[in-house]
């Protein structure tokens, strides 16, 4: 999507008034993008407080229609205007940009009438709960030239881009399989099953560090609650050139594990994201494969490669802070996201066709 997002006037660049104390004039402050925020239950906040780090008062509104979370956030920053209706927030000529943190079934009305309001949109994981209000949200973002952005977090983070940059160095050579697993006990969610709330972090990673989509999907699930909304759930996806991913998503677990491993050609990695100081651990060892002819026979030997193990430095950085000054210079800039809705999208497909496989007791469904 390449959006050239219109500037509203009031929003432009502010004149220069003033010269630094050697007479010089003062580089130009950046445009003002003013931004509201709508759902302010668990995630939301997260969200309020990164926009206040990044834009300060340029965070203009808040809002949930519970009034006790609106009273939360009056207490907290008691200049910032706080409302129950999404109305206001959305007819407010002021605001050039929304953030979206609502249950997912809400996101595609409330993202809809923003972009027809003329707000740029930065939208939770997943974008939408279904294909069609995916691809509805990104035609309307392009043709109204507005960013739409996904939270796809988890790409912003400081080990995922490391990862990254690892794999388009060709540090661990060709991709061969992904292995992740994403579990822990709850937090079971009214709206989604596991595999939508879960499955966008993994699958938002691996569309964003292959750049390339899976050509069929496979899923299996299982119900423990009478919810109808599946809390173990196990996705293959496979990309047609011999590798493979694998995702394990699970409610119901005991332990806490965050634990995603990438097998290449070269190297391996395994990035343990509850591991704080070798967050990423890069192995050199695999297989050398060999042939042999002895005695009119082909054989197949393979040798076992067992070399260093070594942990890269990260960045330090919290992702959500990031996204959220990403989603500032995208509407100031008007630029691409880098998690657009265009990505958001391509999660919105493979969770709906891991949706479809699981109803099919795991039947391949071809993307
Ligand atoms: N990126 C991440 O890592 C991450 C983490 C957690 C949640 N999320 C996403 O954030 C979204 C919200 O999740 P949550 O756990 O905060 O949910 P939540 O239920 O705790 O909060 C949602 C809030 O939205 C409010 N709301 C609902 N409809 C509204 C409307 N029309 N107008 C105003 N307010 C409205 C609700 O009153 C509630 O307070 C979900 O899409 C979820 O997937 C993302």
């Amino acid at each position: 999507m390449g959006s050239a997002v219109a500037v509203r006037p009031e929003s432009g660049p502010r004149p220069v008034t003033t010269a630094s104390a050697g007479g010089l004039p003062l580089p130009p402050r950046p445009k003002a993008v003013r931004i509201g925020v709508i759902g302010l239950g668990y995630w939301g906040p997260n969200l309020v407080r990164n926009f206040r780090e990044v834009i300060g008062d340029d965070l203009c509104v808040c809002c949930d229609q519970q009034e006790s979370r609106v009273e939360a956030v009056r207490r907290r920053y008691p200049s910032l205007r706080a409302t129950s209706d999404a109305a206001a927030v959305l007819a407010d000529d002021g605001i050039d940009g929304v953030a979206i943190a609502t249950p997912v079934a809400t996101h595609y009305p409330l993202a809809k009438a923003a972009l027809e309001a003329g707000k740029s949109v930065l939208i939770e994981k997943p974008m939408t709960a279904d294909v069609a209000q995916a691809e509805e949200l990104v035609d309307l973002a392009q043709k109204r030239g507005l960013a739409l952005m996904v939270d796809h977090v988890f790409v912003y983070s400081p080990p995922v881009r490391k990862i990254k940059a690892l794999l388009d160095t060709g540090e661990l050579g060709r991709l061969l399989y992904v292995d992740s697993v994403r579990i822990n006990l709850g937090l079971f969610q009214r709206d989604v099953n596991v595999v939508w709330d879960l499955a966008p972090h993994d699958l938002s990673i691996v569309d964003h560090l292959l750049g390339r989509t899976p050509k069929s999907v496979a899923a299996f699930g299982s119900v423990h609650t009478g919810s109808g909304h599946e809390d173990v759930a196990y996705l293959n996806l496979d990309f047609g050139d011999g590798l493979i991913a694998n995702f394990h998503v699970n409610w119901l677990s005991p332990v806490k594990i965050r634990y995603t491993m990438l097998g290449g050609s070269r190297k391996s990695l395994v990035y343990n994201d509850l591991d704080p100081v070798e967050t990423i651990k890069v192995y050199d060892s695999g297989i050398n494969v060999r042939e042999d002819d002895l005695e009119g026979r082909r054989n197949i030997l393979i040798d076992y490669r067992m070399g260093d193990v070594w942990s890269p430095r990260l960045e330090p950085g919290e992702p959500l802070r990031t996204v959220v000054s990403h989603f500032v210079d995208c509407v100031r800039g008007g630029t691409t996201p880098v998690t657009d809705g265009q990505a958001g999208l391509r999660v919105v497909r493979v969770l709906d066709a891991a949706q479809r496989s699981i109803k099919a007791q795991g039947g391949r469904i071809t993307l």
